[in-house]
């Protein structure tokens, strides 16, 4: 089966095509195509919503013509349309599954909706082509932290999640204290190589309790709290230093919530994927919380980690196995799953 799919729920206007087929165990990326908005957006050091639904609106029918085109085929061999519905920015969101409902019409394609979190999670598809559910998996993305129990391609469950910022919001907002370029992220983590994690204690993100949630606006707050008693005494600080304890604490609360998760609910294989997923130090964290408690770790390649149209592309094909067809009426939701 051959999917178009498409992704512009925030900051990245994405379009891919697929060559899907679980019978045979093909799980093939014939084009994926991204127009990162970053470089607009760091003016400002964060996503404008108004911004960001101009710029998918001018980028999104080229990029089309160009993944056809990567990809070799023409729309007669499109068999299905895929889009990211919910969740994510509204005016986003709208650009993209307006664009897929007017190419499914026009062509007389099925169409499928697809939720942005279960996509982040279907990357570890293309990735690791044995990968099959029941698992459990955590994405971890700039909007996004929640831990996930799927006993299907299309059955998730949220057993815990962040009930503040997401893990990606908060490395972006310290960052930005730090006066690193937006989104700092990956500076962070490069950053936090070459610093000493354990020289500065900062609180764990995991909530104390009978749950599996989070709570990052703590650990931001006392991060940046840190930054600014430092500069108002007039104090030397060390941003490899506070980088390397900020991402101990992340990886921290994230290892801890994993262990009480495999206690709890003792699964045998684990996914771990959104644009944090990148982290070099989160990745070590999970692949040793594996090893220690034999868990088979799966996390997507770095190229498919942040958000991309390949990852919506191969959960609209398991939607569609599953008989989740959309008809026109479909509206895209800034929150709901389905
Ligand atoms: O999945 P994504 O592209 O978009 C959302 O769905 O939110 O995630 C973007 C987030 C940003 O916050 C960015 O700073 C973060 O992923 N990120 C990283 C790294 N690379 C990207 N955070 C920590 N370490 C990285 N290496
Ligand atoms: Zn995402």
């Amino acid at each position: 089966m051959i999917v178009l799919a498409f992704e512009s729920s925030c900051d990245e206007t994405a379009v891919a095509v697929l060559e899907m087929d679980e019978k045979s165990g093909i799980r093939k990326i014939l084009s994926s195509l991204v127009a990162s908005q970053v470089s607009i957006h760091a003016l400002y050091g964060g996503v404008v919503p108004e911004i960001a639904s101009r710029a998918h609106t001018e980028a999104i029918s080229s990029l089309t013509e160009n993944a056809l085109k990567q990809a070799n085929i023409t729309v007669k061999n499109v068999d299905l349309v895929g889009v990211t519905a919910h969740p994510g920015l509204i005016g986003a969101l709208l650009v993209g599954v307006n664009f897929a409902k007017a190419y499914a019409y026009a062509n007389r394609k099925p169409l499928v909706a697809v939720d942005h979190i279960m996509g982040h999670v279907a990357a570890a598809y293309l990735s690791h082509p044995a990968l099959k559910p029941p698992f459990f998996a955590m994405v971890t993305s700039g909007g996004h932290t929640s831990l996930l129990s799927f006993t299907d391609f299309t059955t998730v469950e949220t057993v815990g999640k962040t009930r503040d910022d997401a893990v990606g919001e908060c490395f972006d907002k310290v960052a930005r204290t730090m006066g690193l370029p937006y989104p700092g992220g990956a500076e962070m983590d490069r950053l936090a190589t070459l610093g000493n994690p354990k020289s500065i204690r900062f609180p764990s993100a995991a909530i104390q309790g009978d749950t599996l949630d989070f709570s990052f606006s703590g650990l931001k707050t006392a991060v940046i709290n840190y930054l600014n008693t430092c500069r108002q005494k007039g104090e030397e600080y060390s941003k490899e230093d506070i980088a390397a304890s900020f991402t101990k604490a992340v990886t921290g609360a994230i290892t801890e919530r994993l262990h009480e998760a495999k206690d709890r609910y003792g699964f045998t294989k684990f996914v771990l994927a959104g644009g944090v997923s990148a982290n070099s130090h989160l990745r070590q964290a999970v692949l040793a919380f594996g090893k220690k408690r034999n868990v088979q770790i799966y996390i997507p390649e770095l190229s498919l980690c942040g958000d991309n149209a390949a990852m919506i592309g191969a959960q609209a094909y398991y939607e569609a196995e599953a008989g989740n067809f959309s008809d026109f009426s479909l509206n895209p939701s800034a929150t709901h799953r389905r």
